[in-house]
């Protein structure tokens, strides 16, 4: 087993809708960082999976005349089919309601009781009937439900909390000595703003005959498990917390959360103090992504503008998907989403840049060299080759920063040289001049490295077109890469290079 883990987290989606482009990014991107981490040799452990309690999944359950379990049965695997057809290779999907979760969570609600961090109070908010929400007074707006504008109803019940505020000072502390904790700098500051007034205790739970559908309490059968309380566990759990000591030592602190904007306080408030008050390691990283937005609004599945990435697979395939997402914002900031911007994408980059050039190169070798890549002793007296080895180092760094997109950029600058040098060297006209055989050649092979080195690099990225390029050089991505052998030839002498069928075909225009 490899000395160093790599444990990567996507936050658990709600099953109270299925799967829009939101999430499907979250996935793309984590899939994307795992793929690299695998990479670079280290054993990687990537989870993902689903959020299955709560009001919100007992509401969306009661619509459809259904049982909560059996709802939640129906609609997880709307979101396993969009993660194989993503090419996510997650190694463990956790889901809210497995009976080694719950097990989990009880553990650890008994060990805060026995630490004292557990109380129990009367709990005051506004309850709107219409969105079966409870609200503090501040949420409130004119006095109404903020969500429908529905009456609200001053409720006072009974309830457990969790002694949160005593750690305040602690986390201000933690977050300011430890400042890649989160990221990026615009959340954590935000963070630390929100930790300038005082914190409040959490309650963890609600009454049984409010909501039902939840993780019992363990001493107090009236009531149920607060959702997020319930579902922020599962980092922990799904490495085998309080279950398997093993698998716990091996993978935690996690390496990274990766989660959206609006759920860092979560993570980077509740979540710590949870593992502060159970003794537990923190984890190293949240890392925070922004949002897409649709003609200005968040895509959501609350607000009904949807954007199906199941469609947009099945229109533009699902590499010019994951490389729209990957490439178009920088991680942290929002993204305008526009199927335009992805068609541009689709065509400049994709069929005209990266397609284009496997193409040409293809053809040339098979029109110059019967398809067989010729052997040139001199590869490293071109510019084109020195810019290709140094590329490795182009990516690994911003991949470990989780800057895919500037590693995407330097992928992307070394193509357009290639495509460069074909046009500077003008192998067509090469071919014409018998004594220009030997240029002829060591073009062609500096330009089949390149495009090999290019296709080992993208397989993070871009799985599918990756691996239809390697199988066309007859390569495999297996093993470990590193700088020390990305910077030599990585093809087989005799190699026969198969072109195969276009990677991104020209899209007969659909809009
Ligand atoms: N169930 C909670 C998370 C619990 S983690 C212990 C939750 N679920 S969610 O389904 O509402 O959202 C899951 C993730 O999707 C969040 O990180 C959220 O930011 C992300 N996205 C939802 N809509 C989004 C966009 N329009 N754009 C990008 N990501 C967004 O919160």
């Amino acid at each position: 087993m490899a000395d160093k883990k790599y444990y990567i987290t996507t936050p658990l989606y709600y099953v109270n809708a299925k799967p829009h482009i939101g999430h499907a990014y979250t996935n793309i991107l984590c899939d994307t960082f795992a793929r690299f981490r695998r990479y670079l040799g280290e054993d990687v452990f990537f989870m993902t999976g689903t959020d299955e309690h709560g009001t919100k999944i007992e509401k969306a359950a009661r619509d459809q005349n259904m049982e909560p379990k059996k709802y939640v049965d129906e609609m997880v695997p709307h979101f396993k089919d969009l993660w194989e057809q993503l090419g996510i290779q997650y190694d463990y999907f956790i889901r809210t309601t497995d009976e080694d979760h719950k097990e989990t969570v009880r553990k650890v609600l008994e060990d805060l009781g026995a630490r004292g961090e557990l109380y129990k109070d009367n709990y005051q908010g506004w309850y709107s009937v219409k969105s079966e929400t409870f609200y503090a007074k501040a949420e409130l707006v004119d006095g109404k439900c903020p969500d429908t504008g529905g009456e609200v109803q001053e409720i006072v019940e009974e309830n457990y909390f969790f002694r949160m505020s005593k750690y305040q000072d602690w986390l201000m502390d933690y977050i300011r000595k430890n400042p890649d904790f989160i990221q990026p700098e615009i959340r954590r500051n935000e963070i630390l703003g929100f930790l300038k007034q005082p914190l409040q205790d959490l309650c963890i739970t609600r009454p049984k005959e409010r909501l039902s559908w939840g993780i019992p309490y363990p001493s107090s059968p009236e009531h149920v498990i607060y959702v997020w309380f319930d579902a922020l566990i599962n980092y922990v759990s799904g490495v085998g917390y309080k279950r398997n000591e093993d698998q716990f030592s091996r993978y935690w602190p996690a390496d990274v959360h990766v989660v959206g904007k609006d759920i860092v306080r979560h993570h980077a408030v509740y979540w710590p103090i949870m593992l502060k008050a159970c003794g537990v390691q923190m984890p190293h990283k949240v890392l925070a992504h922004g949002w897409w937005t649709l003609a200005g609004a968040k895509v959501s599945k609350s607000s009904g503008n949807i954007v199906d990435p199941i469609e947009l697979i099945r229109k533009y395939g699902v590499d010019a998907f994951r490389y729209f997402l990957l490439r178009e914002v920088t991680i942290g900031y929002d993204g305008a989403y526009s199927e335009d911007l992805l068609r541009q994408r689709y065509t400049s980059d994709l069929a005209n840049d990266l397609g284009n050039l496997w193409f040409r190169v293809a053809s040339m070798l098979a029109k110059y060299f019967g398809a067989v890549v010729p052997h040139a002793d001199t590869l490293e007296s071109e510019g084109l080759i020195r810019e290709t080895y140094a590329l490795w180092e182009k990516v690994r760094e911003p991949m470990m920063a989780y800057d895919p997109r500037s590693a995407l950029e330097a992928i992307w600058a070394v193509i357009t040289s290639a495509n460069q040098y074909v046009e500077e060297n003008k192998p067509w006209v090469l071919a014409k001049d018998p004594k220009s055989k030997e240029r002829l050649a060591l073009v062609l092979a500096t330009l089949t490295e390149c495009v090999a080195h290019v296709a080992v690099l993208l397989v993070p990225f871009l799985p599918k077109t990756a691996q239809s390029m390697l199988a066309g050089l007859k390569l495999s991505s297996d093993g470990v890469m590193n700088a020390d052998k990305f910077s030599r030839p990585l093809l087989r002498k005799g190699t026969q290079v198969e072109r195969g069928d276009a990677l991104f075909p020209r899209m007969e225009v659909e809009a």
